[in-house]
């Protein structure tokens, strides 16, 4: 709690209120009194409102600063890898040496899911969108593993957020071979993180595997931007799912399907799908007079956040990775790549996006580089759904293993007041 107060004059009432002060950040003034008084806050689309106390992640959007356990992502990024950042955000502090090893083996002794998950797979029509499937058989895991779903148990817990980790990339995996018709593949466990999933995304059984290793470390770096944001759409989703009591696996299910919209996860997607419709560089101008129009739908995909203010600092570290990707491919010149350039060039210099501070987000980046790696569009918002899950599991267990209340919104009713009812031959 601060020393300071605050107070709400209202019809000639005060009310005092409390104040908390966080490590860092802006204070947060407690309304929850207000309810006793008759009153409600109205806050559409959260964007004053701080639904939990957390020690995972801190973002300052004005500054671009984005901190997990204390640490810029931009150190993460460039000394940590994805699993030493998920143990980060699980346990909440670097793992030593030892620690470090027998996290990287949990996850791996936990790739495999069960067999009978494959036959889950073949009720989804072929050309089924990823992201549909994913919501099914991620939200399936509770169906085999009743062995951890005790969620007041924290070793439970701890070992449904293990398998949650080890088994995204084989479900996004298998979810891929799946739509294209080929076996699945077995994870091979020797591999590393990154190696494993692009060896079960691209390998085949009748030839050995074959990863290209600046391929895979890019495919790390990806994973790692994803990890945490903290109370974004999909982990407010999974937070609220999991604050009835509903299982892990459930959750997760709950913050895919939160995070497939073009708003969300699936803004790298539509990044692609919006230079594919661009389709030559003569007609960015077009499309950048269109996303300014205030009668038009259409917005640049890829630019402005909720909570960045200034770049994205996730962007600045994406950026250079796709510089090293697009290198390593000879993929320079590629037409599609170009028009990407461009446009953020355009937009960067445009007065409405300077003003409105809208600039290129993780997710303008993360599709070129996926592109140039080969992962077909349709499975870019999986690919940010296994990268966030580390993100997801840990703000759900920060909150079971804590003090909560299932969430419960209010409303502001602006619908009819009470009426009796009309009989239908009077309507
Ligand atoms: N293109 C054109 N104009 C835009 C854009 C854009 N991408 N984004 C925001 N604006 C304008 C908007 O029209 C509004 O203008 P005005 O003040 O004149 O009415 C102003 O900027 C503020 O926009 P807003 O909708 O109030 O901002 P928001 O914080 O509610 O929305 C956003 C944030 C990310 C949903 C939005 O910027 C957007 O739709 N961007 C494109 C989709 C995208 O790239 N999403 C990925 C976000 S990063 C990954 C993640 O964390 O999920």
């Amino acid at each position: 709690m601060s020393d300071k107060k605050a107070s709400l004059s209202i019809d000639g009432k005060t009310l005092d209120l409390k104040v908390h002060s966080g490590t860092i950040g802006p204070d947060v003034i407690e309304v929850s009194a207000l309810t006793g008084n008759g009153y409600f806050t109205y806050d559409p689309g959260f964007v004053s409102t701080a639904a939990c106390e957390s020690k995972i992640t801190y973002i300052d959007g004005d500054k671009g600063i984005l901190l997990h356990g204390g640490y810029p992502i931009e150190q993460l990024a460039e000394q940590s890898d994805y699993l030493e950042t998920c143990f980060l955000l699980l346990y909440g502090e670097l793992p030593n040496a030892d620690q470090k090893e027998a996290f990287f083996n949990k996850v791996r002794m936990h790739t495999m899911v069960n067999d009978q998950m494959s036959t889950f797979f073949k009720g989804f029509r072929r050309d089924a969108h990823p992201m549909a499937i994913m919501c099914g058989v991620v939200g399936a895991l509770s169906a085999f593993y009743h062995d951890s779903l005790d969620i007041t148990d924290e070793k439970h817990r701890e070992i449904s957020a293990i398998r949650l980790i080890a088994k995204m990339p084989t479900l996004a995996a298998m979810t891929y071979k799946y739509t294209i018709g080929q076996p699945f593949m077995y994870p091979q466990n020797h591999l590393s993180y990154s190696e494993n999933f692009l060896h079960m995304m691209f390998g085949n059984p009748c030839e050995p595997s074959n990863v290209n290793p600046v391929l895979a470390k890019a495919m790390d770096k990806i994973f790692l931007l994803h990890a945490d944001h903290e109370q974004n759409a999909s982990t407010s989703t999974v937070r609220l799912a999991g604050s009835t009591g509903a299982n892990p696996f459930a959750c997760i299910s709950a913050g895919i399907a939160a995070l497939w919209g073009p708003s969300h996860g699936g803004a790298n997607e539509a990044v692609l799908d919006m230079l594919n419709e661009i389709g030559d560089a003569s007609r960015i101008d077009e499309f950048v007079a269109r996303a300014k129009d205030k009668d038009d739908p259409f917005r640049l995909m890829g630019f402005g956040h909720r909570v960045y203010k200034n770049f994205d600092p996730r962007a600045k570290v994406m950026k250079l990775a796709a510089d090293e990707v697009l290198a390593e491919l000879g993929l320079e010149n590629d037409p599609l790549l170009k028009i990407a350039k461009r446009l953020e060039q355009i937009a960067l210099e445009d007065e409405y996006f300077i003003e409105r501070k809208l600039y290129p987000n993780v997710d303008f980046y993360s599709g070129i580089i996926l592109k140039a790696i080969g992962i077909p569009t349709s499975m870019f918002t999986v690919i940010f759904a296994l990268g966030r899950t580390p993100g997801w599991v840990a703000h759900w267990n920060e909150m079971i293993s804590g003090s909560y209340r299932i969430g419960r919104p209010r409303q502001l009713y602006t619908g009819p007041a009470q009426r009796d009812f009309v009989s239908l031959d009077k309507r």
